[in-house]
Parts: structure tokens; sequence; C-alpha cells
């Protein structure tokens, strides 16, 4: 099987993360639920994954890293701690679902700034023009899970610190593989999956905490339990229930991985596989790849279509090839409106430090037999 779905998850991880995740289940309990040995170490794991995280994220104390189930889970209650039913929350054209739908959900006012891809200056124009007096909240994606986009995070927080408006940033795409650094951007939330750049298990998340928040589920803690409201410190507060311990001890040492690989080299491997997917894929007739010019801005997810072949149906056919890519709208229909793909979607291949140019080389005469094998219209 050659695996090209790494932005929905990466699956090939470090034998390091397989072995902590293992070893969790045999041998850790539950943090702060008890002085035995394997509820110590629980804990003494968990507080490890929170400090790695503050190193890698430039976050100032551990204990503002809150551990979550995925990113979703955090971007809700990022969003749900900043924004109250009616406000209005300004959001890039590049957001999941998993922005989306708690919006719509909360009822609240959406102005999106939009703008093609790979067009960083004119996005940026668009969130100038809309961040006015009635925006209580920015919502912005730093790298686009459809189309790899790297979007201007670091002018766009710049502009709400100038405004003083605060800040979620979804780091779902960009985290283990370009600089996300709390400090600098000033956010109030960053939230990110452990289960992609950071090479944890699934079922796994971190979010970034700089501002006042909200519960989104209240239960036990193993702290102040004689109190029926929760902690109203962190992590406490917004970690109720028992840990996914062997996704946090996986998750350890998915970070450790990337630290000793460094997030420079993982970035130049997977952009390496990007261009030379797109150059190859774009040679071939009908095949439409959307690319950043010269793919500086644009980390290792590239999405294409083929002439006027259905995408689902390529992506299974490729699938029965062993190879694995997502094809369709990748739960961010408003991403593909953006780009002008909403009615087609595309087929994406992602990549994540484990493969290689031949694999994108076997992809690319995948691709080329399935055009001869196309009915001709
Ligand atoms: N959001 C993930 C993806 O892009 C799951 O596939």
């Amino acid at each position: 099987m050659i695996y090209l779905d790494s932005a929905a998850t990466t699956m090939q991880k470090p034998s390091a993360v397989v072995r902590a995740a293992s070893y969790a289940i045999g041998h850790m309990a539950s943090p702060g639920r008890g002085g035995h040995r394997p509820a110590m170490l629980a804990g003494e794991t968990a507080f490890a994954c929170r400090e790695v995280a503050a190193e890698l994220f430039h976050v100032e104390n551990p204990e503002q890293v809150v551990l979550t189930f995925n990113a979703t889970h955090g971007l809700n209650i990022a969003i749900k701690s900043l924004v109250k039913p009616g406000d209005t929350v300004l959001i890039s054209g590049y957001e999941h679902n998993a922005v989306t739908r708690p919006l719509n959900s909360l009822g609240a006012r959406v102005k999106t700034a939009v703008a093609p891809p790979f067009q960083p200056e004119l996005l940026y124009q668009r969130f100038e023009e809309l961040l006015t007096g009635e925006v209580t909240c920015v919502i912005c994606n730093h790298v686009s899970n459809v189309f790899g986009y790297i979007l201007p995070i670091e002018r766009i927080s710049a502009l709400c610190r100038s405004r003083q408006v605060p800040l979620i940033v979804d780091a779902s795409q960009s985290a283990g593989c370009l600089p996300v650094h709390m400090d600098d951007l000033g956010a109030a939330f960053i939230a990110m999956p452990g289960h992609k750049g950071l090479y944890g298990p699934q079922g796994t998340g971190l979010l970034l905490c700089n501002a006042p928040t909200t519960t989104l589920l209240e239960g036990g803690t193993g702290s102040v339990s004689s109190l029926q409201e929760m902690p109203g410190f962190l992590p406490d507060r917004l970690e109720a229930g028992t840990h996914n311990i062997p996704g946090v001890a996986g998750l350890l040492e998915g970070m450790h991985y990337v630290s000793q690989q460094g997030m420079g080299a993982i970035l130049a491997h997977e952009k390496a596989l990007t261009t030379r997917a797109a150059q190859k894929l774009s040679a071939l007739p009908g095949v439409e790849v959307f690319a950043a010019p010269g793919l500086g801005g644009q980390a290792g997810v590239l999405s294409f279509r083929m002439g006027g072949m259905d995408c689902e149906d390529v992506g299974e056919r490729l699938g029965e090839r062993d190879i694995a890519v997502r094809a369709g709208l990748h739960c961010a229909p408003l991403a593909h409106r953006s780009a002008g793909t909403l009615e087609t979607g595309t087929v994406r291949v992602s990549f994540s430090v484990f493969n290689t140019a031949r694999e994108v080389d076997r992809l690319v005469r995948e691709v080329t037999q399935i055009l001869r094998e196309a009915p001709t219209t």
C-alpha cells in the first residue's frame, strides 16, 4: 500500500510511538486518580506531553496545553469560549467544517474572507477590509487541508492584535512542519490534532490556551472533587473524564520524533514530493493541478482534477491499485467554494516523512493508466 492520505491522518507512525502506546495500555492508569504507581506514571506522561508541546509551540506555561481528542474537539472549546449566539465572526475561506459547523450551531453571524488559493496578499486585503468594529472573533486556518495553501497567518495575527480582536488558529495541517509559535502569534487559542503532523495516535489533540475558557464537558477531574463546579484552573477545567493515556504516551513520542527530525527538514521533504507530484501530474493531458507558483506557499498537500472524470471514482480506482488518497470535498466545502471546485471536488494526495519519490512516480504511472482506461466522451 502506498499511503498518500496524511492530511487525514498519518497512518505510518514512528516505531517509538507504537511502543509507547502499547506500554501505556499495559502499565498506566489515570492521571490524578490515585497515588499508586500506574496512576503516577500516567500523570507524569501527561505532564511530559504538555511540557514538550509547550516547548515546541512556544507556550509559556505547560498548563496552558490542554489534551483533547482531536482538533475538532479543541476548536469547539475555543469557539464556544469566545463566540456567543448572534456574535459576528470573521473566518478565512479555507475553514474546515470543524469551524463552520460549530459557528452555525451557535447561530453566529459569519463574514468570510475569500480569495483564490495561493494569493495570500489578496486574502490579507480581504481580512483587512472585513475586520470591522462588529467582529468579535477571527478564526483562521494555517494551512488548507485541501490545497496545502499556507495562509498568511503571521500577518493576520498582527492585524488581529492591532485591532484587539481575539484570534483562533486551526493548525491542523501545519503543526509538525511549520513554526506554530503561540507567543509570536499572540492567538487566544491554537488547536491541532495529535494524529497528523505530530505522528501521534488517532484520538489525540492539543489546544493551546491563552484566553478565558468555557467548558464543553463537565465531570470528574481528580481535583477539587468536593465542588460541583468545574475547576477554574487549566488544564483540569477542560479535561473532564478519563484521559486517552495510550494516545497521550504515543503523542509524546511523536513530538520527540518531530523534534529529532526537525520541522524544517520534514517540510523540505514533503515539499520536494509535492513539487515532483505537481510537475509530473500537470504534464499529463487533461489533469488540472492546484499548485502554488514555485510551490513556495504550499505544504505537503496537493489537489488535482482529471478532465471530466469523477474525483471520487478516481480515488476509488487508485485505492484498487493500492494507493490511498482522499477524494471529494475533504470536509471543507468552503475551501472548495473559494477555489471554484465545489461542484467537482478534487483528488488529494498528502505526504508524510515516510513517503518517497518512487511512490510519487508510481502514483503518476497509475494516474496515467486510469486516464488511458477512461471512456472517451
Ligand atoms: N480534515 C481531515 C482531512 O482533511 C480529516 O482529511
